[in-house]
Protein backbone atom coordinates (compact mmCIF):
# COMPACT_ATOMS: atom_id res chain seq x y z
CA UNK A 1 0.00 0.00 0.00
CA UNK A 2 3.05 2.02 0.88
CA UNK A 3 4.36 1.99 -2.93
CA UNK A 4 0.80 2.40 -4.42
CA UNK A 5 0.75 5.87 -2.41
CA UNK A 6 3.70 7.07 -3.66
CA UNK A 7 3.02 5.70 -7.13
CA UNK A 8 0.17 8.08 -6.53
CA UNK A 9 2.19 11.19 -5.06
CA UNK A 10 4.28 10.68 -8.47
CA UNK A 11 1.69 10.31 -10.68
CA UNK A 12 -0.17 13.81 -9.08
CA UNK A 13 2.71 16.05 -8.77
CA UNK A 14 3.89 14.59 -12.40
CA UNK A 15 2.74 17.89 -15.60
CA UNK A 16 4.56 15.45 -18.57
CA UNK A 17 3.83 11.40 -18.13
CA UNK A 18 4.73 9.02 -21.08
CA UNK A 19 2.80 5.52 -20.76
CA UNK A 20 3.88 2.18 -22.15
CA UNK A 21 0.76 -0.50 -22.09
CA UNK A 22 1.17 -4.24 -23.69
CA UNK A 23 -1.25 -6.92 -24.16
CA UNK A 24 -1.92 -7.47 -20.46
CA UNK A 25 -3.93 -4.05 -20.60
CA UNK A 26 -6.16 -5.70 -22.51
CA UNK A 27 -6.56 -9.29 -20.51
CA UNK A 28 -9.14 -7.91 -19.17
CA UNK A 29 -10.68 -7.21 -21.96
CA UNK A 30 -10.84 -10.78 -22.76
CA UNK A 31 -8.12 -10.79 -24.99
CA UNK A 32 -5.30 -13.65 -24.52
CA UNK A 33 -1.86 -12.03 -23.90
CA UNK A 34 1.44 -13.46 -25.69
CA UNK A 35 2.98 -14.81 -22.60
CA UNK A 36 2.27 -15.48 -19.41
CA UNK A 37 -0.65 -17.78 -18.57
CA UNK A 38 -2.78 -18.55 -21.29
CA UNK A 39 -0.44 -16.48 -23.80
CA UNK A 40 -1.04 -16.98 -27.49
CA UNK A 41 2.50 -18.34 -27.95
CA UNK A 42 2.70 -21.39 -25.56
CA UNK A 43 -0.29 -22.81 -28.35
CA UNK A 44 1.16 -20.66 -31.45
CA UNK A 45 5.09 -20.47 -32.76
CA UNK A 46 5.49 -16.45 -33.55
CA UNK A 47 7.75 -17.83 -36.62
CA UNK A 48 4.82 -19.34 -37.74
CA UNK A 49 2.14 -16.49 -37.74
CA UNK A 50 4.15 -13.47 -37.14
CA UNK A 51 6.95 -12.80 -39.10
CA UNK A 52 7.27 -11.80 -43.33
CA UNK A 53 8.34 -15.47 -43.65
CA UNK A 54 5.50 -17.23 -42.54
CA UNK A 55 3.48 -14.69 -45.04
CA UNK A 56 5.26 -15.22 -47.69
CA UNK A 57 5.08 -19.13 -47.13
CA UNK A 58 1.04 -19.37 -46.34
CA UNK A 59 -0.63 -15.94 -46.35
CA UNK A 60 -3.96 -17.59 -45.58
CA UNK A 61 -2.96 -19.72 -42.67
CA UNK A 62 -1.72 -16.34 -41.36
CA UNK A 63 -4.09 -14.42 -42.01
CA UNK A 64 -6.76 -17.68 -40.24
CA UNK A 65 -5.04 -16.11 -37.02
CA UNK A 66 -5.46 -12.53 -37.45
CA UNK A 67 -9.43 -13.00 -38.68
CA UNK A 68 -9.67 -15.31 -35.57
CA UNK A 69 -8.15 -12.28 -33.36
CA UNK A 70 -10.32 -9.80 -35.55
CA UNK A 71 -13.02 -11.77 -34.15
CA UNK A 72 -12.09 -12.24 -30.75
CA UNK A 73 -11.57 -8.32 -30.14
CA UNK A 74 -14.42 -6.96 -32.18
CA UNK A 75 -16.35 -8.64 -29.75
CA UNK A 76 -14.47 -7.13 -26.64
CA UNK A 77 -14.68 -4.03 -24.66
CA UNK A 78 -12.28 -1.32 -23.30
CA UNK A 79 -12.22 -2.07 -19.71
CA UNK A 80 -11.46 0.14 -16.49
CA UNK A 81 -7.86 0.36 -17.50
CA UNK A 82 -8.02 1.82 -20.69
CA UNK A 83 -10.51 4.41 -19.58
CA UNK A 84 -8.84 5.76 -16.98
CA UNK A 85 -5.85 6.25 -19.03
CA UNK A 86 -8.11 8.86 -20.89
CA UNK A 87 -8.67 10.89 -17.42
CA UNK A 88 -5.03 11.02 -16.96
CA UNK A 89 -4.76 12.13 -20.18
CA UNK A 90 -7.40 15.10 -19.87
CA UNK A 91 -5.14 16.05 -16.51
CA UNK A 92 -1.87 16.55 -17.53
CA UNK A 93 -0.62 19.08 -19.82
CA UNK A 94 1.96 16.54 -21.62
CA UNK A 95 0.78 12.79 -22.35
CA UNK A 96 2.16 10.04 -24.72
CA UNK A 97 0.70 6.80 -24.95
CA UNK A 98 2.62 4.53 -26.47
CA UNK A 99 1.06 0.66 -27.56
CA UNK A 100 2.38 -2.22 -28.40
CA UNK A 101 -1.06 -3.42 -28.61
CA UNK A 102 -2.29 -3.96 -32.20
CA UNK A 103 -6.36 -4.29 -30.96
CA UNK A 104 -7.54 -0.58 -31.07
CA UNK A 105 -9.29 -0.93 -27.47
CA UNK A 106 -7.02 2.28 -26.56
CA UNK A 107 -8.74 4.60 -29.44
CA UNK A 108 -12.47 2.93 -28.58
CA UNK A 109 -11.89 3.90 -24.78
CA UNK A 110 -11.39 7.59 -26.16
CA UNK A 111 -7.67 7.87 -25.86
CA UNK A 112 -6.24 10.88 -28.02
CA UNK A 113 -3.04 10.61 -30.12
CA UNK A 114 -1.70 7.27 -29.53
CA UNK A 115 1.96 5.56 -30.81
CA UNK A 116 1.21 2.51 -31.93
CA UNK A 117 4.47 0.93 -32.04
CA UNK A 118 3.33 -2.67 -33.59
CA UNK A 119 0.81 -1.02 -35.64
CA UNK A 120 -2.96 -1.74 -36.24
CA UNK A 121 -5.10 -4.97 -36.63
CA UNK A 122 -7.65 -3.09 -37.89
CA UNK A 123 -5.54 -1.94 -40.99
CA UNK A 124 -4.40 -3.29 -44.40
CA UNK A 125 -1.66 -2.69 -46.29
CA UNK A 126 -1.01 -4.11 -49.54
CA UNK A 127 2.07 -5.77 -50.58
CA UNK A 128 1.70 -5.33 -54.79
CA UNK A 129 1.02 -1.33 -54.60
CA UNK A 130 1.44 -0.52 -50.64
CA UNK A 131 -2.03 1.18 -50.37
CA UNK A 132 -2.82 1.31 -46.27
CA UNK A 133 -6.89 1.51 -45.59
CA UNK A 134 -8.74 0.56 -42.77
CA UNK A 135 -11.18 -2.74 -42.51
CA UNK A 136 -13.19 -3.14 -39.63
CA UNK A 137 -15.32 -6.23 -41.12
CA UNK A 138 -14.80 -9.71 -38.58
CA UNK A 139 -14.91 -12.21 -40.09
CA UNK A 140 -13.51 -11.08 -43.38
CA UNK A 141 -15.96 -12.29 -46.42
CA UNK A 142 -12.63 -14.01 -48.10
CA UNK A 143 -9.24 -15.21 -47.31
CA UNK A 144 -6.72 -13.95 -47.83
CA UNK A 145 -7.90 -10.63 -48.72
CA UNK A 146 -6.43 -8.67 -51.97
CA UNK A 147 -6.31 -4.99 -52.44
CA UNK A 148 -8.23 -2.63 -55.40
CA UNK A 149 -5.05 -3.42 -57.67
CA UNK A 150 -5.27 -7.15 -57.12
CA UNK A 151 -2.71 -7.14 -54.50
CA UNK A 152 -2.09 -9.60 -51.90
CA UNK A 153 -2.98 -7.87 -48.53
CA UNK A 154 -1.06 -8.09 -45.34
CA UNK A 155 -2.47 -6.91 -41.71
CA UNK A 156 -1.15 -4.26 -40.84
CA UNK A 157 0.94 -4.64 -38.26
CA UNK A 158 4.18 -5.12 -37.55
CA UNK A 159 6.40 -8.77 -37.35
CA UNK A 160 9.30 -9.95 -36.24
CA UNK A 161 12.35 -8.67 -37.80
CA UNK A 162 10.42 -5.64 -39.52
CA UNK A 163 11.16 -1.91 -38.87
CA UNK A 164 8.51 -0.36 -36.74
CA UNK A 165 6.55 2.77 -38.71
CA UNK A 166 8.27 5.50 -39.55
CA UNK A 167 9.67 7.76 -37.19
CA UNK A 168 7.64 6.55 -34.44
CA UNK A 169 9.92 4.90 -32.13
CA UNK A 170 12.26 8.63 -32.11
CA UNK A 171 8.67 10.03 -31.08
CA UNK A 172 8.28 8.05 -28.09
CA UNK A 173 12.35 8.06 -27.26
CA UNK A 174 11.56 11.67 -26.95
CA UNK A 175 8.24 11.32 -24.61
CA UNK A 176 9.76 8.80 -22.18
CA UNK A 177 13.06 11.19 -22.15
CA UNK A 178 10.80 14.08 -21.18
CA UNK A 179 8.63 12.43 -18.88
CA UNK A 180 8.65 13.39 -15.25
CA UNK A 181 6.46 9.61 -14.81
CA UNK A 182 6.44 6.77 -17.08
CA UNK A 183 4.06 3.77 -16.47
CA UNK A 184 4.59 1.17 -17.86
CA UNK A 185 1.53 -1.30 -18.28
CA UNK A 186 0.78 -5.36 -18.72
CA UNK A 187 4.11 -5.59 -20.61
CA UNK A 188 6.17 -8.59 -20.32
CA UNK A 189 9.27 -6.04 -21.21
CA UNK A 190 11.00 -8.67 -23.41
CA UNK A 191 10.30 -7.36 -26.43
CA UNK A 192 12.23 -4.85 -28.27
CA UNK A 193 12.76 -1.60 -29.13
CA UNK A 194 9.63 -0.71 -27.20
CA UNK A 195 11.35 -2.30 -24.01
CA UNK A 196 14.20 0.17 -24.23
CA UNK A 197 12.12 2.82 -23.56
CA UNK A 198 11.80 1.39 -19.93
CA UNK A 199 15.64 1.84 -19.34
CA UNK A 200 15.23 5.20 -21.59
CA UNK A 201 12.95 6.79 -19.48
CA UNK A 202 14.21 6.39 -16.20
CA UNK A 203 18.17 7.25 -17.44
CA UNK A 204 16.65 10.29 -18.33
CA UNK A 205 14.93 10.95 -14.85
CA UNK A 206 11.43 9.71 -15.07
CA UNK A 207 9.89 7.53 -12.29
CA UNK A 208 9.13 4.88 -13.34
CA UNK A 209 6.07 2.67 -12.08
CA UNK A 210 5.16 -0.85 -13.06
CA UNK A 211 1.60 -1.95 -12.76
CA UNK A 212 1.66 -5.84 -13.76
CA UNK A 213 0.53 -9.09 -12.30
CA UNK A 214 3.59 -10.65 -12.10
CA UNK A 215 7.14 -9.89 -11.80
CA UNK A 216 8.94 -9.28 -15.27
CA UNK A 217 12.31 -8.37 -17.43
CA UNK A 218 11.09 -4.81 -16.02
CA UNK A 219 10.72 -5.30 -12.23
CA UNK A 220 14.27 -5.23 -11.27
CA UNK A 221 15.13 -1.60 -13.12
CA UNK A 222 11.85 0.31 -12.66
CA UNK A 223 11.17 2.49 -9.24
CA UNK A 224 8.00 1.04 -8.25
CA UNK A 225 6.29 -2.29 -9.58
CA UNK A 226 2.95 -2.52 -8.44
CA UNK A 227 1.47 -6.18 -8.77
CA UNK A 228 -1.60 -6.61 -9.93
CA UNK A 229 -4.13 -6.47 -12.50
CA UNK A 230 -3.99 -2.80 -14.36
CA UNK A 231 -8.11 -2.67 -14.21
CA UNK A 232 -8.39 -2.53 -10.76
CA UNK A 233 -4.55 -0.36 -9.79
CA UNK A 234 -4.74 2.36 -12.45
CA UNK A 235 -8.17 3.23 -11.24
CA UNK A 236 -6.87 3.27 -7.54
CA UNK A 237 -3.66 5.55 -8.89
CA UNK A 238 -5.52 8.70 -10.14
P1 LIG B 1 3.08 -10.22 -23.33
O1 LIG B 1 2.02 -11.21 -23.63
O2 LIG B 1 4.48 -10.58 -23.60
O3 LIG B 1 2.99 -9.78 -21.82
C1 LIG B 1 1.78 -9.48 -21.22
C2 LIG B 1 2.06 -9.04 -19.82
O4 LIG B 1 0.84 -8.63 -19.24
C3 LIG B 1 2.63 -10.14 -18.93
O5 LIG B 1 3.77 -9.63 -18.25
C4 LIG B 1 1.50 -10.44 -17.95
O6 LIG B 1 1.99 -10.77 -16.66
C5 LIG B 1 0.78 -9.11 -17.92
N1 LIG B 1 -0.64 -9.16 -17.55
C6 LIG B 1 -1.56 -10.12 -17.82
N2 LIG B 1 -2.77 -9.78 -17.36
C7 LIG B 1 -2.63 -8.55 -16.76
C8 LIG B 1 -3.52 -7.66 -16.10
N3 LIG B 1 -4.81 -7.94 -15.94
N4 LIG B 1 -3.01 -6.49 -15.62
C9 LIG B 1 -1.68 -6.19 -15.76
N5 LIG B 1 -0.81 -7.00 -16.37
C10 LIG B 1 -1.26 -8.16 -16.88
O7 LIG B 1 2.64 -8.88 -24.11
P2 LIG B 1 3.55 -7.67 -24.61
O8 LIG B 1 4.60 -7.35 -23.62
O9 LIG B 1 2.62 -6.63 -25.05
O10 LIG B 1 4.41 -8.21 -30.85
O11 LIG B 1 4.22 -8.33 -25.87
C11 LIG B 1 5.03 -7.55 -26.68
C12 LIG B 1 4.90 -7.99 -28.11
O12 LIG B 1 5.14 -9.38 -28.24
C13 LIG B 1 3.50 -7.84 -28.69
O13 LIG B 1 3.22 -6.53 -29.11
C14 LIG B 1 3.54 -8.77 -29.84
C15 LIG B 1 4.15 -9.95 -29.13
O14 LIG B 1 4.75 -10.89 -29.89
C16 LIG B 1 4.27 -8.48 -32.14
O15 LIG B 1 3.36 -9.17 -32.56
C17 LIG B 1 5.30 -7.84 -33.00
Amino acid sequence: MADLEQARAWIAAATSLAVLTGAGISAESGIPTFRGAGGLWKNYKPEDLATPEAFAKDPRLVWEWYNWRRELIAKAAPNAAHRALVELEKHKPRFTLITQNVDGLHDRAGSGKILKLHGDIWRMRCTACGANWPDRRAPLPKLPPHCACGGLARPGVVWFGEPLPDGMMKEAEHAAASAQVALVIGTSAVVHPAASLIPYARHAGAKVIEINIEETAASAQVDCALCGPAGELLPLLL
